[in-house]
């Protein structure tokens, strides 16, 4: 089986090339996907914008190609970022930047209403036609400030129960085998394989 990822964010290409060697199949990066238009994610649902975004990049390509929509939700903010983490603050905003407002926000919450989780939506698709999707969520409290190193994103700040550190604080096979992106995409993985 062989991928290729659509998607220009570093932290989650090398995520997926983490989990794709641990799961013996071949994912690469799509080589020409800066030169292709880029798919409009305005869709409400992670579903539609990874579905969307598989198809559309697929088009431009013989391979089976991997799109995936994530995001935070926090449900005290209604579910922001949600589908609009990637551009939370702004087009041109750091992960610092989205950071420090999603804390703005938080400010004052209560522990229960700190409770976040973070969804994943994976897709494949080839030739324009959606083969699989399958998606996954994890579980956490966002912390009061960040914590840890690794990671991309939110990671610093979204406390993962289970191992009671952030997502920053994991090592990288930790949040593979923790995370929602590492849960949706064996799920995926599996669907595919019984197809
Ligand atoms: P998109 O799927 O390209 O729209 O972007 C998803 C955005 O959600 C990323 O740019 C991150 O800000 C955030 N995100 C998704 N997954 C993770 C994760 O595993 N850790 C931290 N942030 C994430």
């Amino acid at each position: 089986m062989k991928f290729l990822l659509a998607s220009s964010n570093p932290g989650k290409l090398r995520e997926y090339r983490e989990l794709a060697n641990d799961a013996g199949v071949e994912l690469d990066e799509m080589p020409n996907f800066r030169e292709i238009e880029a798919f409009d994610e305005s869709a409400p649902t992670f579903a539609e914008n990874a579905a969307g975004k598989a198809i559309h990049y697929s088009r431009f390509s013989a391979a089976t190609i991997l799109a995936d929509d994530s995001g935070l939700v926090v449900p005290a903010l209604n579910g922001a970022p949600g589908v609009h983490s990637a551009r939370y603050a702004g087009p041109n905003a750091s992960d610092e930047d989205r950071i420090r407002k999603l804390l703005g926000e938080m400010a004052g919450k209560t522990a229960d209403q700190r409770r976040a989780k973070f969804i994943c939506v994976t897709a494949i698709a080839r030739q324009g036609r959606v083969l699989t999707i399958a998606s996954d969520f994890a579980q956490g409290l966002l912390t009061e400030r960040p914590r840890g190193k690794d990671g991309f994103g939110y990671d610093p700040i979204f406390l993962f129960q289970e191992l009671d550190r952030t997502y920053a604080e994991l090592t990288r096979k930790e949040k593979n085998v923790y995370s929602h992106r590492g849960k949706a995409f064996r799920k995926m993985l599996s669907l595919v394989a019984g197809s």
